[in-house]
């Protein structure tokens, strides 16, 4: 229920229906617990508008920690648990909110160094408004906690039916390299990202890191991210093609936003791949972010 939105036909309903409730207070369960400071349940009131109807309804991030390792290092890993209207939302982004709770629940079997704290949002689709509420909440009335936040990792679509690897461009070489808001560590984590998928032997490519979904806020708020991203409305090239497979010509995810991104559209081989990358690098971080900030020993 929690980790794929209902597509409800009626809009008012499906707003009712996609911008979390208070049900969600059985998500973590997983074995993991939160600690003072950290709002279990994170909510905020959102108007939302469509052709025939506003509704004012309030949202919620889900958020979840180990609760053991270093809390003044605390690794944060994301996904956004809302979809738009049109459809139910499942490559867009049940594949990232499912993708974290695997890992949510696999790591809290380990003993980390770092305390990892997972954050489900709510109303990314009406403009990041989760992640935005939270980063600026935490910064303003405890900016002791904010600090302690050594990077964020963001799973934003990593299923797409015509898939690619992509990482997000902690590095800037693709942009703007005069873009002040891409915190030092950024391409540290992207680094990380496309060292693992050397390790298996699968192709990585870059994608543009512009504040395109939840990390945004953050890195706005100098927190070093990353992330990773099987594509939405965009057409994959021949060359992409060749390294990731799939068809040239076709967008990665042509269901993206519309109705038919139902449960049959994923890639269950890429949310396969991209799961076991994202799981790599949150365990990798998880026991040091040496390279990232300087912080514990060097990653072995
Ligand atoms: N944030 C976009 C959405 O939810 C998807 C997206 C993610 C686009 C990452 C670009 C990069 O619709
Ligand atoms: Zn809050
Ligand atoms: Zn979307
Ligand atoms: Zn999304």
């Amino acid at each position: 229920v929690l980790i794929f939105n209902t597509g409800l036909p009626n809009a008012e309903d499906t707003v009712a229906g996609t911008l979390g409730s208070p049900e969600a207070t059985t998500l973590p369960t997983v074995g993991l617990s939160y600690q003072a400071g950290v709002d279990l349940l994170d909510a905020q009131e959102v108007t939302v508008s469509t052709d025939t109807v506003s509704a004012t309804r309030t949202t919620y991030n889900v958020l979840a920690e180990t609760g053991t390792g270093d809390p003044e290092n605390t690794v944060m890993v994301g996904a956004h648990l809302d979809s738009v209207l049109e459809g139910a939302g499942i490559s867009d982004n049940g594949t990232g909110s499912a993708g974290i709770l695997a890992i949510a629940e696999a790591i809290a079997k380990t003993k980390t160094e770092n305390n990892v704290r997972f954050a489900w949002w709510g109303a990314e689709e009406l403009g990041l408004l989760g992640a935005e509420h939270y980063v600026t909440d935490l910064r303003d009335n405890d900016p002791e906690a904010f600090e302690d936040i050594a990077m964020y990792l963001n799973f934003d679509m990593i299923g797409s039916p015509n898939y690619g690897r992509f990482v997000y461009d902690g590095n800037a070489s693709t942009f703007d390299p005069g873009d002040t808001n891409v915190p030092e560590g950024s391409g540290a984590i992207e680094a990380a990202f496309h060292e693992y998928f050397a390790s298996v032997g699968l192709a990585s490519g870059d994608t543009e890191f512009s504040g395109r979904s939840d990390y945004g806020p953050f890195i706005e708020a100098g927190v070093p991210s990353g992330g990773l991203f099987t594509g939405a409305e965009g057409v994959k090239t021949e060359e992409q093609a060749e390294l990731f497979g799939g068809q040239a010509g076709v967008a990665y995810d042509s269901c993206y936003h519309s109705v038919c991104d139902d449960i049959t559209n994923v890639n269950l081989q890429g949310m396969e791949e991209m799961s076991d990358a994202a799981a790599a690098v949150v365990l990798r971080y998880a026991m040091s972010t040496h390279d990232v900030n300087g912080e514990g020993e060097p990653y072995q």
